[in-house]
């Protein structure tokens, strides 16, 4: 594997845990566990500023902060699709969190490639790799890859993407898992209808008690779902790619809840709306580069997106919650699913006037078409495969339903979670505290545009 490469990159998120996670306060910032320490025992003690945040009845949420010593225990992770916008944003934080590096294994596809296309897979390796992490090469259709990269490895936190033949490697790779004993399997996915024993809240109620600053359309709703279970339910049966992540967690969920000879693996689902990435991946390269056009079908309805900072967060209080030496924070995210969601309804005509922020003046249009149109559109300029088409075609006619406008689409599961409110596309887009609005290596503000020229000259 070649680890050389390009200058380091400078697209690792700055922003300290300790400003994005009350919930964890000065768990791992102030006194982490240092590699050294960590080796020697796994273990590290420390003073946790705990915000717990209990709902009540009416909806509304009390929080407590205590103060606690408690020990964490540094196990092995495997992060896998260490170059996609949650996974590396999962590992960076972790290795910036202080979590002891050498546990911290990066499954990245095509770890060595420098590509000229918008894989970024050398420069996130390199990144990670200068924080101390190991990198493998990870592929999910090579299932060799699967021994060496769970090696040593208790908790697993997987992006899987939508590949030809997952049917065969995704349960082969949760089989692994089990017989290498993992104990905990963190899964990133769309989201989800929330059934009696696997809520976030415990308690069989969905999970959809959007914050009251959710502004909503004051609109005729009585033809659609009303519930966030009811939502994720249609996205899993009209969305090809929803439908494929529901596979995948049925399939994680039946095997995880088999006892597999007394190893049993736990698993948290972290269900997320639309990412506040995927408009910039589709379309990229006709926002940054003439005809500056964003185009959706989304028929002026305000669409869920979610910032992928959020998704990566609350992935991390998972992760190092589940490791706590007290079982009942380590056990509280068990067999759990949670739905990470954006802070209410935003039009896409709005995303294009952020994009045109976000590039520094360059005006970027709002092509608001009709379905066949957007087709079309996909088809013939953006050259999308058909299964792509398909499936964006297919996110567009759930957004211009309308669902995304109604409160009952946004829960607060982010918030129980970490103890703040979901980041707005506005602030992923021009926060200078989460300066990579896309995949890390790639450009997106006036500031990565000026890095790109600057390498481009050398
Ligand atoms: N986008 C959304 O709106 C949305 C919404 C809900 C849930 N999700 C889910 O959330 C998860 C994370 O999304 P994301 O945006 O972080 O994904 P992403 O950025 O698209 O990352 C996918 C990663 O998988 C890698 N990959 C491709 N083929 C592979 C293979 N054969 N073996 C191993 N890795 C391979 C890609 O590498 P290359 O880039 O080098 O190809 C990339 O690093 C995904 O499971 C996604 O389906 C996404």
């Amino acid at each position: 594997m070649n680890s050389s490469g390009r200058r380091g990159n400078s697209h690792a998120r700055n922003a300290s845990l300790g400003d994005v996670l009350p919930a964890l306060g000065e768990m791992f910032l102030d006194k982490a566990p240092t590699s050294t320490s960590a080796t020697s025992t796994n273990k590290a003690s420390t003073t946790t500023a705990t915000t717990s945040s209990t709902s009540t009845k009416d909806g509304s949420t009390t929080s407590t902060t205590t103060k606690t010593t408690t020990t964490i225990l540094t196990k092995g992770i495997l992060v896998t699709s260490g170059s996609g916008v949650i996974g590396y944003r999962v590992a960076m934080s972790l290795l910036e969190a202080g979590y002891a590096p050498e546990k911290v294994r990066v499954g990245i596809y095509n770890s060595s490639q420098d590509r000229a296309d918008e894989g970024c897979a050398l420069q996130c390796a390199q990144a990670l790799r200068e924080k101390g992490a190991e990198v493998v090469d990870f592929d999910w259709t090579n299932c060799e890859d699967f021994d060496a990269a769970l090696r040593g490895v208790s908790l697993v936190v997987c992006t899987i993407p939508h590949i030809q033949g997952w049917q065969d490697v995704f349960p082969k790779f949760v089989r692994k898992c089990m017989y290498k004993n993992v104990q905990h399997f963190v899964k990133i996915s769309c989201l989800k209808p929330i059934t009696g024993s696997t809520t976030s809240s415990g308690s069989g109620s969905p999970t959809n008690n959007a914050s009251n600053n959710i502004t909503t359309n004051n609109k005729t709703t009585a033809h659609l779902p009303n519930t966030l279970s009811q939502l994720a339910q249609l996205y899993r049966e009209r969305v090809p790619y929803c439908s494929f992540h529901g596979q995948v967690d049925d399939y994680l969920m039946s095997v995880a809840r088999q006892n597999n000879n007394g190893h049993p693996m736990t698993y948290t689902i972290l269900g997320c709306s639309h990412l506040m990435t995927e408009p910039l991946f589709v379309q990229g390269k006709f926002l940054r580069q003439p005809p500056h056009v964003f185009a959706t079908a989304s028929y002026g309805m305000g669409v869920n997106y979610v910032s992928p900072n959020d998704v990566a967060d609350a992935a991390l209080v998972v992760i190092l919650q589940s490791q706590q030496d007290d079982p009942v924070v380590a056990q509280q995210h068990r067999h759990q699913i949670y739905n990470i969601t954006g802070p209410g309804p935003t039009t896409d005509a709005h995303v294009a006037s952020l994009l045109s922020q976000a590039l520094g003046g360059v005006d970027v249009q709002h092509l608001s078409l009709g379905y066949n149109e957007y087709v079309q559109h996909l088809t013939q300029q953006l050259h999308l495969p058909a299964w792509h088409v398909q499936h964006c075609a297919a996110m567009e006619r759930m957004k211009a339903t309308g669902a995304e406008e109604l409160a009952t689409s946004y829960t607060r599961d982010y918030y129980r979670l970490t103890g703040k409110e979901p980041q707005s596309f506005r602030d992923f887009l021009l926060s200078k505290t989460h300066p990579t609005c896309m995949r890390p290596g790639m450009a997106f503000g006036p500031k990565e545009t000026e890095r790109d020229m600057e390498e481009k000259k050398e």
